[in-house]
């Protein structure tokens, strides 16, 4: 519409100077300036006291351009390059906005260090929440989530490794929000997750660029949880855990075009933990590669014992892997805790699982489908087209692990061999 207004506009100023007299013509130019690109409806948080210089915290300043972008259909809250700014823990509520609200960081935002956090009562660092109509999160900047002051130094020193989670905050998190993009930016070092989305629909996550090291713990790059109708692709991950994590709610998920490198792959679950229910269907994850000696799995599928409800209706295609621990797994026995046992009462039923094109190297296991003894275990899972693993050392050729799983092997003269897998 405002592209629309701008060209009448250009159309009818050209018209102006060959035809119609001065008079008019003022009058145009005022009406040309009022509507120039929309320039009213960008907000940026210099203009509301932000200084960009650290170690001043820029936290009002950005609360106030949001207040006013939030005001006007199409608001921009501008976050200028050239600048690095540092704010405290803010949640953006966009419960009582204008339609498309757009936060656009062309600078670099920078998380506290945990020391200079004070008392925390929030498990996010930046929140928006609410954004029923529409909200854009874009620029050609960073956020960082200066993740090293919070990551245990080493895994031994995290006493409690559950508590040590619950306790670090994720960077991003957008919450009951609707028709979301999140593009071009880069967002480094999250204590937690890197990008949390939970609660809303229709959500398009597209040329990001997730940055943590391998052995950050519990970072995934990018985790869905209670959301449906979500496009991610191309985006590029490194971090510590899943790159892409889809947990329970989940419904019409694409991934496409996405590098994990490192990271712990393409993850649905885990689900049902605790003896909950647990409903994902529509998955599809293709054109996308795991790589690294850092990465745990390619493709992945975790219940815990106990569960209930499904995962239905899942294709992984066209994966290529390298040097990933485990290639292809569904884990109905999923236990954080070392010495769980297997109980096998009950789980989260996986039915409809394809895999269709599954190529590379791996460590230690190349397929793995460990599935419950009960009546649901894994049914009509798919295994067709080219699927090629091998081990990164030739001597060390694992056989596929698979108990319990039902369905068809299609793909010919697969590597490696899958006879007797599926039934
Ligand atoms: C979704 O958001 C985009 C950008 O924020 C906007 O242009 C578009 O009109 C919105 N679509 C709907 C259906 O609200
Ligand atoms: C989001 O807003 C709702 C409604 O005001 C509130 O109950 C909830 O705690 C908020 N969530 C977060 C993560 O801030
Ligand atoms: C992802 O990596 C590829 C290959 O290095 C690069 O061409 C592309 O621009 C990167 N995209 C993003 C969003 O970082
Ligand atoms: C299965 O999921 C794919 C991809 O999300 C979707 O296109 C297809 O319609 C789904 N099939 C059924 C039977 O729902
Ligand atoms: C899998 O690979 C085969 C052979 O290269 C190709 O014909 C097929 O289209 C691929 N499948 C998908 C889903 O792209």
């Amino acid at each position: 519409m405002k592209k629309f207004i701008a060209s009448f506009v250009l159309v009818i100023s050209s018209l102006c100077f060959t035809h119609f007299g001065s008079q008019l013509c003022h009058a145009e130019e005022a009406e040309s300036r009022r509507g120039k690109a929309g320039a009213n409806s960008v907000f940026n948080v210099m203009d509301f006291g932000a200084r960009g210089s650290s170690p001043a915290v820029d936290t009002k300043a950005f609360l106030a351009a949001w207040g006013a972008a939030c005001k006007v259909n199409g608001g921009v809250v501008l976050v200028p390059s050239g600048h690095t700014f540092t704010i405290l823990p803010v949640e953006f509520v966009g419960s009582n906005c204008q339609p498309n609200v757009a936060f656009q960081v062309d600078g670099s935002l920078s998380s506290p260090s945990r020391s200079d956090w004070g008392p925390r009562s929030t498990d996010y660092w930046i929140c928006f929440n609410g954004s029923a109509k529409g909200l854009s999160i874009r620029g050609a900047g960073s956020v960082d989530g200066k993740g090293r002051t919070w990551w245990p130094a080493s895994p031994s020193d995290d006493v409690n490794q559950e508590l040590m989670q619950g306790n670090r905050p994720h960077v991003i998190l957008v919450v009951y929000s609707n028709n979301v993009t999140i593009s071009g930016i880069t967002v480094t070092n999250s204590p937690r997750m890197h990008i949390f989305i939970y609660g809303c629909h229709q959500v398009e996550v597209s040329n990001v660029k997730v940055s943590s090291p391998g052995n950050s713990p519990n970072t995934d790059g990018i985790h869905v949880s209670n959301t449906q109708h979500v496009r991610i692709h191309h985006s590029n991950i490194s971090c510590g855990d899943d790159c892409v994590s889809i947990q329970t709610g989940c419904d019409d998920i694409r991934v496409y075009n996405v590098h994990c490198n490192p990271g712990h792959g393409y993850s649905i679950g885990g689900l049902g933990e605790r003896g909950s229910a647990a409903e994902v269907s529509n998955v599809f994850v293709t054109d996308s590669t795991v790589m690294g000696a850092d990465s745990l799995n390619g493709v992945r599928i975790k219940t815990w014992q106990g569960g209930s409800g499904y995962v239905r209706n899942v294709t992984f295609s066209n994966i290529q892997v390298s040097q990933v621990g485990r290639a292809i797994v569904i884990d109905q026995y999923y236990r954080e805790e070392t010495g769980a046992v297997k109980t096998e009462n009950s789980a989260v039923g996986i039915s409809g699982v394809t895999y269709e094109n599954i190529t590379g190297t791996y460590r230690s296991a190349s397929i793995v489908l460990d599935c419950s003894g009960d009546n649901q275990g894994c049914r009509d899972i798919t295994i067709r087209g080219v699927i090629s693993l091998r081990p990164t050392d030739p001597g060390a050729i694992v056989k596929p692990h698979c108990s319990n799983a039902h369905g068809h092997v299609l793909a010919r003269n697969p590597t490696p061999p899958l006879a007797g897998c599926l039934w």
